[in-house]
């Protein structure tokens, strides 16, 4: 079987400049198809509200959805090095309370590793976690569990204030010893710039070329679900969503129409079933022959 990634060779992919794949995942048929396809690293985003939940934003996302959805990642994909989501409001509670909700999803979800949002402000807790064993991978840039105090999902790191912050809190994340950076819709220069000062990955998300690896929201690749916008930072590979929407209307109208089911679809009655009068009498209300 595959080995799933460790953090020491997931480091080692940036020091040999081999480009690190992500894609999120969030239950067992993507995350075993996400395997089968060659990804580095499955992330289990909190985007699960957004693409899964049918939420507006990342905030209601729980931390009992993301251990009951790492859960169902690490089954389809047990080769494959899972970080899982800390989701709104289990973080930045102090190290000690963090550290318990971190250990929950490795100890219960089966995650490898975990990601926070924010800069600076989480090295006392990143530090506390990486003590405990716990890997931790940072996020910079576009913070969408914050989206009610930013005011909505716009591109980080365009003037010099925001791009000098970014380099800032990038640095205190690596002091504080995470081993990699999501940079989400930040600046290709500015990422470009943070992924070169760095020693550990960056893997960037609307952030251009210059990260070491890119990370992309499952069903937004394969346009998987109804009323999937376009983002100038995706590529689209397939369309997921408009084939399920035709073949459940094939169906539907192959039901209405009755030809579905067709005869090799039903289960005939064994010879000597089909053979004894009174159970084809009571059948077909007559003779079997
Ligand atoms: O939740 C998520 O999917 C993410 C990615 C956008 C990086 O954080």
């Amino acid at each position: 079987m595959k080995q799933a990634l460790t953090v020491p060779k997931f480091k080692a992919m940036k020091a040999s400049g081999q480009p690190i794949a992500v894609l999120t995942a969030y239950d067992y048929p993507s995350a075993r198809l996400a395997e089968e396809a060659g990804v580095d690293a499955i992330l289990v985003g909190d985007s699960l509200g957004n693409v899964v939940l049918g939420y507006d934003t990342t905030v209601p996302v729980t931390l009992e959805d993301m251990i009951y959805h790492t859960r169902a990642v690490v089954r389809g994909a047990p080769g494959t090095m899972i970080i899982s989501d800390m989701p709104f409001a289990t973080y930045r509670l102090g190290p000690e309370e963090t550290l318990r909700n971190a250990a929950r999803l490795m100890r219960e979800g089966g995650a490898h590793a975990v990601k926070m949002e924010g800069g600076a402000d989480l090295a006392d807790e990143i530090r506390r976690l990486t003590a405990a064993g716990i890997p931790v991978i940072g996020h910079l840039g576009l913070t969408p569990q914050s989206v009610h105090t930013i005011g909505g999902y716009k591109v980080q790191g365009k003037d010099r204030q925001e791009a000098e912050k970014l380099l800032d809190d990038a640095h205190a994340l690596e002091r504080a010893g995470v081993f990699g950076i999501v940079l989400e819709l930040v600046t290709e220069p500015l990422a470009a710039a943070v992924s070169k000062s760095l020693q550990v990955p960056t893997v960037g998300i609307g952030a251009g070329r210059g990260c070491d690896g890119q990370v992309l929201v499952f069903h937004d690749i394969i346009r998987y679900g109804s009323g999937i916008r376009d983002k100038r930072f995706v590529k689209t590979y397939a369309d997921v969503g408009e084939t399920i929407r035709q073949a459940i209307g094939n169906y539907v109208g192959d039901v209405k129409s009755r030809q579905f089911p067709e005869e090799k679809h039903g289960f005939p009655l064994d010879d000597a079933s089909a053979k004894d009068w009174a159970l084809s009498s009571r059948l077909y209300g007559g003779d079997p022959t």
